[in-house]
């Protein structure tokens, strides 16, 4: 008889079942049965209704619960294992822990097994012994990518398969610092009845993972390409499962590769990392901050250049505007980098409160360098670069803006203006145009430099060349 069994368990209300249906007989959902593998212990402790992480984790808690005092509990700060690449480590919160489990998703060809190669061979040349798993690839193209990108290095070990338990068992058996499983969507269980890479798979092999991460000082590294729907491996179906989720990004066709993570149980997801992809890997961007700015030309007329703050990092960004007239029908408005919903609010703002129509025109806007703004002190810059392009008129030299708009066309301060404006100055900026200082504290930037606009229309005034 074997050890273990599969089940089928709803997703949305937990109850099981021994066989599939469409629909779950307890909660009368549909198509949330997915198969998953239990084992004989935890079915004798547990009610058949768990699922089976946890109906493994009560079967092993059943017995004794080792209590330890706080105090001679090591904390993982103290045993971060820094990756020897800076950018992943800002990412990371310092460096990898031992015992986690960390995914890294992606689009296919984004540059994962590359990032994650490179790693386990910084690791073992430092002295940290690697396990790479490879399920996508032949042990030959992992071999031919680690000469390119100078993995070829003692210390690192290569496994060829797709069983679970084969992974497992490397794992355990040589005890690595890190094992990169390359991906959780080729790996699959033999306990359970679908192909790799369905969802029910995809859970079996992270949860087990996971228990062999938190059972030894392993970091395993868990690779996950993104699927259509833009996450890994379905809805949620990893993210709870692992310590941290990062994602590598960035435009195909281009170089630039950022790092950000959007979970992390040891540090904060604010943080990005930037890289640039070339022949011999991913190298971390010496720069950061001037790596986004196009170029060191004077400003054309267009273009405008915000101090983005991604965590505790100050970036200059250049936002690139293209107005132009439409032709018939609506008028398009497409951009990158930037959501799309919050340039149509700045585009009514704009027409509302600074007499800018655009009705008539298709509109373009670009982050330069592949960067992807999510924070709302981009606005003036948006909306700056967009009265560039339609007046033709460039930003005055030496001037970045930052700051939100309101709807009622009121500019309000970028949070942390002094810090920007710091940054700025390190490129050669000499004032910043922001909302109405609201009492601040730490360091003050001489005065002049930071230029407070009440609104929209005040704004541009400071920003554009006069004719
Ligand atoms: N011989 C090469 N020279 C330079 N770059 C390469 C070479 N082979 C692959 N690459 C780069 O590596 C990328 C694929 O990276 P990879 O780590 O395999 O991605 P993923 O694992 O995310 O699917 C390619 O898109 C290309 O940019
Ligand atoms: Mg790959």
């Amino acid at each position: 008889m074997p050890a273990t069994r599969s089940v089928y368990v709803c997703q949305q209300c937990g109850a099981s079942s021994p066989r599939w249906s469409g629909q779950c007989a307890s909660c009368e959902a549909w198509n949330t049965l997915v198969e998953t593998v239990v084992s004989r212990a935890a079915n004798a402790g547990a009610n058949a209704g768990a699922r089976s992480a946890r109906a493994r984790e009560r079967a092993a808690s059943a017995g004794s619960a080792a209590i330890s005092p706080i105090g001679g509990v090591s904390s993982a700060e103290a045993s971060r294992l820094p990756s020897g690449i800076g950018e992943l480590d800002r990412v990371l919160g310092g460096g990898l822990v031992p015992g986690s489990i960390v995914l890294f998703g992606g689009d296919p060809g984004i540059g994962k097994s590359t990032l994650l190669l490179q790693l386990a061979g910084r690791l073992a040349a430092a002295g940290h012994a690697t396990l790479y798993l490879t399920g996508e690839e032949s042990a030959s193209q992992v071999r031919g990518r680690a000469e390119r990108v100078g993995a070829v290095v003692d210390g690192v070990g290569l496994v060829a398969s797709t069983d679970l338990a084969t992974a497992v068992g490397a794992i355990e058996a040589s005890a690595p610092a890190l094992a990169v499983v390359d991906s959780v969507q080729t790996f699959a269980s033999a306990e359970l009845g679908g192909p790799a890479g369905s969802v029910g798979q995809v859970r079996e092999v992270a949860t087990r993972l996971a228990e062999v991460a938190k059972a030894g000082a392993t970091c395993v590294a868990l690779i996950g390409h993104v699927t259509k729907e833009g996450t890994v491996a379905g809805p949620r179906t990893l993210e709870h499962l692992v310590d941290a989720v990062i994602y590598l990004e960035g435009e195909r066709m281009g170089t630039t590769r950022l790092l950000r993570a959007a979970k992390n149980r040891y540090g904060s997801t604010d943080e990005v990392g930037v890289m640039e992809m070339r022949s011999d890997g991913l190298v971390e961007v010496a720069d950061a901050s001037r790596f986004f700015l196009e170029s060191d030309q004077p400003p054309v007329a267009g273009s405008a250049i915000t101090i983005a703050l991604e965590g505790t990092r100050p970036l200059a960004v250049e936002i690139q505007a293209l107005v132009a007239p439409a032709g018939y029908g609506s008028p398009r408005r497409a951009t990158t980098g930037i959501d799309v919903n919050r340039v149509l609010m700045l585009i009514a703002v704009l027409a509302r409160h600074a007499g800018l129509n655009l009705t008539g025109h298709d509109v373009y806007v670009n982050v330069a360098g592949g960067l992807r703004i999510e924070e709302p002190a981009a606005d003036l810059a948006v909306a700056t670069a967009l009265a560039s392009s339609l007046r033709e008129r460039p930003v005055r030299e030496g001037t970045v803006l930052a700051g939100e708009l309101s709807l009622s066309g009121r500019l309000r301060p970028a949070a942390r203006a002094e810090r920007r404006m710091a940054e700025a100055a390190r490129l050669g900026f000499d004032r910043m145009v922001t909302g109405p200082e609201r009492g601040s504290s730490g360091a003050r930037p001489p005065a002049g430099q930071l230029v407070a606009a009440a609104d929209l229309r005040d704004a541009l005034r400071e920003a554009l060349v006069k004719d």
